[in-house]
């Protein structure tokens, strides 16, 4: 008997990308196989981002597409899972009659007896029950069928901070932390296939533990670090208020650690800061940075920023870009504040138009471009350590499993700074060596471009 087909699309954050693995991984021994594209599916799972307005509208976009594919084929199951369908639940049965299923955020691991439910009985079902318990992330998100290096492990769910801004704590409920050998359990496991890189997750990964009285992060890390056969350590995100000294002392001296934080900072002014509840100032932040960099001088910072926030003024925007140019970032993400209704700075009077907000979105990746341009020259000359996540012929590219060596072939990996670095053998290079996907290889930096490197291997 033919199988029936699953699609799985993912609107949002890494989170969401290991959580739509482990959906997949809890569905397919229903017997479903993936397919790559909703109009040749049975069952379509939609997994859903609330982080601001715009994601929120593209899933409504895409239940709309679906809506149409279910017109012409009425066997079709929709699935809706995620930040939206835990924010609306109910509502969004309401809006989109060709819906079958709403399951939020805490439901995952009851995916497949709703999905059998709605098989048998037909009915339409909401599931946005919250749990205490972080069981359903000992399921394995990744079946190891697609050779890959690199994979996310989920270490934590939920955040208690409720920055004013934020849906995240409403919508993915408090914080818990898994227990430490559940984590080490799965490390192993994904090393066993083939795994070299993890990166742990989480909303405040700093917090780890504290709560739930497991170890805390550092010890958490000392004990991934132990795990032989894997090579690299990489975690996000960092919540600065709580980068403590026991972790920053980690950089330089746990050698898995990469040489890299995602620092989010959301604003250069300490007012804005105060609205957002961040609970740091300005100060604070720079002394952070100025601890890490005297720890690990070398180490590559990036961050989150917000601009318009409610009641910015031109003067507080300014003290972001020079709190920028004062940090000298490798890399940000930048948004226009986005109102959340359930996020209480949806309230703050003093909204700040579009047109400005777009104003200042570009004015801060103007200067973050010319700032990301001089870090990445800066690196001309210098040897990485790369870890090679695949290559590329002359046509396409191909990450993972196919495996192959020698020359005319342009090898990528990144960094420990996580800098993506291009690299090609030539005549120098002989008798060619032979890489894998997988391999740790140093090469000389020829050539920065603002998203790249590029350079040769040293023998
Ligand atoms: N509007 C705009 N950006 C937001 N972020 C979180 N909430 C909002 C919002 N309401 C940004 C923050 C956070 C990143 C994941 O998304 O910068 O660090
Ligand atoms: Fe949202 Fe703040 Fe929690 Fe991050 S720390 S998820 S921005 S509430």
């Amino acid at each position: 008997m033919e199988t029936e087909k699953l699609h799985v699309h993912t609107i949002g954050c890494q989170m969401n990308v290991v959580d739509s693995q482990r959906i997949a991984a809890l569905l397919k021994p229903m017997d479903y196989t993936m397919v790559e594209s909703p109009d040749q599916a049975d069952l379509v799972v939609v997994n859903t981002c609330a982080i601001r307005a715009k994601a929120e509208q593209k899933v409504f976009s895409f239940l709309g597409r679906l809506a149409k594919l279910k017109a012409r084929n009425p066997e079709l199951i929709i699935a809706v899972g995620g930040c939206v369908a835990q924010q609306e639940g109910d509502r969004i049965m309401r809006r989109m009659p060709s819906v079958d299923l709403v399951f939020g955020t805490h439901a995952i691991a009851r995916l497949p007896e709703h999905i059998a439910r709605i098989k048998t009985r037909k009915q339409r079902y909401v599931d946005t029950e919250m749990m205490r318990g972080i069981q359903e992330f000992d399921t394995p998100a990744w079946d190891g069928e697609t050779g890959k290096v690199s994979q996310f492990v989920t270490i934590m769910r939920g955040c208690d901070n409720y920055c004013s801004y934020c849906v995240v704590p409403h919508v993915r409920g408090a914080e818990v932390s898994r227990k430490p050998e559940n984590i080490i359990h799965e490390i192993k496991a994904l090393v066993k296939k083939g795994i070299r890189e993890v990166t742990l997750l989480g909303q405040n990964v700093n917090s780890y533990g504290i709560k739930d009285g497991e170890c805390a992060f550092p010890e958490l890390l000392s004990r991934v670090n132990a795990v032989k056969g894997l090579c690299r350590i990489r975690f996000t995100t960092s919540h600065p208020k709580d980068l403590s000294d026991a972790l920053i002392r980690v950089f330089g001296s746990m050698e898995k650690v990469c040489r890299h934080i995602h620092l989010p900072v959301q604003s250069g002014a300490n007012r804005i800061l105060k609205q957002m509840n961040r609970r740091y100032t300005r100060e604070l932040y720079l002394e952070k940075i100025e601890k890490l960099r005297h720890r690990c001088p070398d180490i590559a910072i990036s961050s989150d920023f917000i601009v318009g926030f409610p009641g910015e003024s031109d003067r507080e925007f300014q003290e972001t870009l020079d709190l920028i140019r004062e940090v000298g970032f490798d890399s940000l993400f930048a948004f226009m504040y986005s109102d959340r209704p359930s996020a209480p700075a949806s309230r703050n009077p003093d909204k700040i138009p579009e047109k400005v907000k777009g104003e200042r979105l570009q004015a801060l990746l103007d200067l973050q471009e010319a700032c990301n341009t001089a870090r990445a020259a800066a690196l001309i000359g210098s040897i990485e350590e790369v870890l090679i996540d695949g290559f590329s012929k002359k046509q396409g590219q191909t990450h993972g499993a196919n495996r192959e060596v020698g020359k005319g072939i342009q090898w990528t990996g990144r960094t420990s700074g996580n800098r993506i670095v291009n690299f090609t053998l030539d005549d120098r290079n002989s008798p060619a060596p032979t890489f894998h996907p997988g391999d740790l290889v140093a090469v000389r930096i020829e050539k920065a471009f603002s998203h790249s490197l590029w350079g040769k291997p040293v023998d």
